[in-house]
């Protein structure tokens, strides 16, 4: 390995096949990070992937110790994680299946932190490291119809808020990214419970329907790419950031200082509820 090789920082991005999680490996790997990016499938020719993909199933120990070793089997550090997996369930809280609800924390949640306690000794033993975990505006609000999916980023906020205290010792940071709406394949990649006998199926529709035109008419996942990177190389690593269109990074500030009722009452106006 030549000097230029051993000063270019390593990442990891979960999640990195399609939508954010590309866009942000991609972005790493322009700005001269070896970018290892992982996922179930591999990502799609035709999405310009410039990094070296890594299979990996977060909801798996096998397969995110696999990933780890394979990445370990090329490099001797880690400088940077990014833990970008995830997927939506909607649906009324009554009905939805506990099975697709235990899903969606596997890997949500537990994704997150199988591939957080993986790569903690690699940063630890190297000195340092940064951590990005990917929540959610639905994680500062809960959303309707997306009852488990808020739950699920609502957990890595108090997961990142208690890992800091941790593993600031060892020089490593953490922060949560807050996305609104963005372009990506999440829309698609949705799982919808809306039985047709359901006495919530219409406001469901109705709400969905919104909730995926906001998505449809997102942000280009570059714009987020361009801010994590940023985020990566600079020394103040907020606990953490909002991404995305103005009106829903208004909404978390709102959400924060408005009183409970007021903001309900703001919100159900939104959603026509
Ligand atoms: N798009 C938005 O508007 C939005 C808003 C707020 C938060 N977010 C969050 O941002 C993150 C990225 O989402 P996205 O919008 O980029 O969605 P996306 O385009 O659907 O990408 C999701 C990624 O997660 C991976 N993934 C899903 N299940 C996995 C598993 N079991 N093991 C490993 N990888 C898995 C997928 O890869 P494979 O299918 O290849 O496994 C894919 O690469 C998610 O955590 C999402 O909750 C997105």
């Amino acid at each position: 390995m030549n000097n230029f090789q051993q000063k270019r920082k390593v990442a990891f991005v979960t999640g990195a096949t399609s939508g954010l999680g590309l866009a942000i490996a991609n972005q790493l790997a322009n700005e001269g990070y070896i970018v290892y990016g992982g996922g179930r499938r591999q990502p799609r020719e035709s999405t310009g992937a410039n990094f070296t993909y890594v299979s990996i199933d977060v909801t798996s120990d096998t397969s995110v110790l696999r990933a780890k070793d394979f990445i370990l089997s090329r490099e001797d550090r880690l400088d940077l994680l990014v833990l970008a997996a995830g997927y939506g369930v909607s649906g009324s809280i009554e009905e939805t299946p506990m099975e697709e609800a235990k899903a969606q924390f596997e890997v949500n949640f537990f994704g997150v932190a199988r591939t957080v306690q993986a790569m903690l000794p690699v940063m630890r033993a190297k000195g340092g490291g940064k951590i990005i975990v990917f929540g959610s505006v639905a994680g500062k609000i809960g959303m309707p119809f997306q009852g488990y999916y808020s739950a699920s980023k609502f957990a890595l906020e108090g997961f990142v808020e208690s890992i800091r205290y941790e593993v600031s010792p060892f020089g490593i940071d953490v922060c949560v990214v807050e996305p609104g709406d963005f372009k990506t394949g999440f829309t698609d990649a949705r799982k919808k419970i809306a039985p047709e006998n359901s006495p919530y199926r219409e406001k469901m529709l109705t709400v969905l329907g919104i909730q995926e035109r906001d998505e449809t008419h997102g942000v280009d996942p570059a714009v987020a790419a361009r801010r994590i990177v940023a985020l990566a190389a600079s020394r103040k690593f907020p606990i953490r950031i909002s991404v995305g269109p103005l009106f829903e990074r208004f909404a978390i500030w709102a959400r924060r200082f408005l009183p409970d009722a007021l903001f309900e009452v703001f919100y159900r106006m939104n959603y026509k509820l």
